[in-house]
C-alpha cells in the first residue's frame, strides 16, 4: 500500500509542480488517444507503474489544464491537494456517514462543515443542508424539496421563474422534477444582466390570472455568463408577497460571501428558502463537492425521509442529522472530509484573501481591456467574471460575432490561457472568469498580452 501511494505521489507531485508551465489546452489528438484506450474487460492484471504511465504520460496531458493558472474558462474548479489527501483517508477507512450513529465523530465533522456554510449564508440554527456531488444535483434536490413542500401531489400547475441568464442546470432540474417546459418562465434581465423584478411581478400576476400557481423563483448569486448578481433583497420581498419559494443559485458566487464586496452584493441571500453553494468552484476544491442549504431543515427531511425495516428507526434530532434522511442518496462518499481538512489546516483567512484577489484581478483586467483600441467591455465584473468583445466601427451582426470567435481562437492558440465565450442576446462575447487559487497577477498580464496580440492578428 505504501509503495502504491508513494509511486502515485511521485507522479502527482511532478504533475502539480509543473501545472503553470503546462499548456492551458492540449486536446489535439485526444480522440485518437481515447480510441486507442478503448479495451475489453481485462482478464489479467497490469503492473501499477505501467498504469501510472498510461495516466500521466498519455491521458492526463491530452486535456484542458483545468487545474492550472491559465484556466479562465467556464467557471474554473480548483484542485486543492488537501482535499485529495482527505479523499485518500476517507476512501481508505471507508466509514459509512449516511447515518449519524454509524460513525458519530465523522458525521459530526460533516455536520460542522454544513454549520459553517449555514453561518456564511447568515441562516438561522434551524437551517440545514447536505453535501452533494455538485451544483446540478443540489439544484435538483432543492427544486424537488420546494415542490413537495409547496405544491399538491398534482403539481402540474406550478410555475417557476428565473432570468434569461440563469444556469441551464435549473431548467434541467425543473424538467427532471417533472415540470412541463410550458411552466418555466425565462424573464428578461436588465442592462447589467440581473433579473428584472418588474418582469417577475408582471409574469406572476399574468400566470395567476390564467389560473396557474406561481410557485418558485430562482435568483442567481453570480451568473455563469457574466457573474451578475440578481437583486436578492428585492426578489426576496417580491417572493414573500407572492408566496414564492426563493432559491438562490450561488454555485459560482456563493463563497464570495467571505469577502466584504461579496457580502454587500449578496445581501438578502439569508432571506432565501434554499441556497446552492459549490465548494468545487469558489472554495477551490477538486470536482465533486456541492452543497445545498435549506432555511428550514425540516423541509429536506420531510421530502427525503422514508422508513425501511432493515434500517435503524428514523430520528428527528437537530444535533445528530442522518444525511441519508436529508438527501436522495443512501450510500454516499464522506464528502465532509474533503471540505473540512483544508478549512481546518488553513483556517478561513487564506480563502478570503484568495477570493479578494480574484475580485481585484477581474476589475484590473476590465480596466486594462478598455485601453485596447476597439475593445468593448460588455459586462463589467460584479464578481470575478467579465465579458468583452472587439467592436470595430462599421461591423455588426454575424460578421462581428465571427470576428470575436476568431479573436478568442487567436488568444487561446497561444496556450497561456483558455477563455470561452457566450451569447448575450445576439452578441457573441468572450468571457474571463478568474477563480483558481493558482491564478495571479502574472497570468492575468499574460492574458492581456495575448488579447492585445490576438486583436492585432485578427485586425490584420
Ligand atoms: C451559476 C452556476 N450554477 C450551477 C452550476 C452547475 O454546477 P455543477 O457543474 O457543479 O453541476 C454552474 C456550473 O458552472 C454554475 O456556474
Amino acid at each position: 500500500m505504501r509503495r502504491l501511494v508513494e509511486a502515485a505521489m511521485e507522479r502527482i507531485a511532478k504533475h502539480v509542480d509543473t501545472l503553470a508551465e503546462q499548456p492551458a489546452t492540449s486536446t489535439e489528438g485526444g480522440l485518437r488517444l481515447a480510441r486507442s484506450l478503448a479495451e475489453p474487460l481485462p482478464q489479467d492484471g497490469t503492473p501499477f507503474p505501467k498504469l501510472l504511465d498510461l495516466l500521466f504520460d498519455r491521458a492526463v496531458p491530452r486535456s484542458l489544464n483545468t487545474a492550472g493558472p491559465g484556466y479562465l474558462a467556464y467557471v474554473p474548479g480548483g484542485g486543492l491537494l488537501h482535499s485529495a489527501i482527505a479523499d485518500l483517508i476517507a476512501d481508505s477507512v471507508n466509514r459509512y456517514v449516511g447515518l449519524f450513529s454509524s460513525a458519530p465523530g465523522l458525521a459530526q465533522i460533516e455536520a460542522n462543515v454544513l454549520a459553517w456554510f449555514r453561518e456564511m449564508v447568515g441562516y438561522p440554527p434551524e437551517a440545514g443542508g447536505i453535501l452533494t456531488s455538485g451544483g446540478s444535483l443540489s439544484a435538483l434536490t432543492a427544486l424537488i424539496t420546494a415542490r413537495r413542500e409547496r405544491l399538491p401531489e398534482n403539481f402540474l400547475s406550478g410555475v417557476l421563474y428565473w432570468s434569461d441568464q440563469v444556469h441551464h442546470s435549473l431548467e434541467k432540474a425543473a424538467l427532471l422534477a417533472g415540470f412541463p417546459a410550458a411552466n418555466l418562465r425565462k424573464l428578461p434581465s436588465d442592462e447589467r444582466f440581473r433579473l428584472r423584478v418588474d418582469a417577475l411581478e408582471a409574469a406572476v400576476e399574468e400566470d395567476r390570472r390564467r389560473g396557474l400557481t406561481p410557485f418558485l423563483v430562482v435568483a442567481s448569486g453570480g451568473t455563469t455568463n457574466t457573474g451578475a448578481v440578481d437583486p436578492l433583497e428585492e426578489i426576496a420581498e417580491s417572493a414573500r408577497r407572492h408566496g414564492l419559494w426563493l432559491h438562490v443559485d450561488g454555485a459560482y458566487g456563493g463563497f464570495f460571501l467571505l469577502t466584504e464586496e461579496g457580502r454587500r452584493l449578496l445581501r438578502g441571500i439569508e432571506l432565501a428558502d434554499s441556497v446552492v453553494l459549490d465548494p468545487h468552484k469558489s472554495l477551490f476544491l477538486p470536482y465533486g463537492t456541492g452543497a445545498l442549504l435549506v432555511r428550514d431543515a425540516g423541509a429536506l427531511r420531510r421530502t427525503h425521509s422514508i422508513a425501511a425495516d432493515y434500517l435503524p428507526q428514523s430520528r428527528d434530532d437537530q444535533d445528530q442529522v442522518d444525511p441519508s434522511e436529508m438527501s436522495p442518496e443512501l450510500t454516499r462518499p464522506f464528502r465532509g472530509l474533503r471540505v473540512w481538512l483544508p478549512l481546518k489546516m488553513h483556517g478561513i483567512g487564506p480563502f478570503r484573501v484568495e477570493l479578494e484577489e480574484k475580485l481585484a484581478l477581474a476589475r484590473q483586467a476590465a480596466e486594462e481591456l478598455k485601453t485596447i483600441e476597439g475593445i468593448e467591455v460588455v459586462a463589467e465584473p460584479q464578481l470575478s467574471t467579465l465579458a468583452f468583445r472587439l467592436n470595430p466601427e462599421g461591423m455588426d451582426g454575424d460578421n462581428l460575432n465571427r470576428l470575436n470567435r476568431r479573436l478568442m481562437k487567436a488568444i487561446n492558440d497561444r496556450k497561456r490561457v483558455f477563455l470561452t465565450g457566450t451569447k448575450l442576446g445576439d452578441r457573441f462575447v468572450i468571457r474571463i472568469c478568474v477563480l483558481s487559487f493558482r491564478t495571479h497577477r502574472d497570468r492575468m498580464e499574460a492574458c492581456l498580452e495575448d488579447v492585445r496580440e490576438g486583436v492585432k492578428e485578427v485586425r490584420g
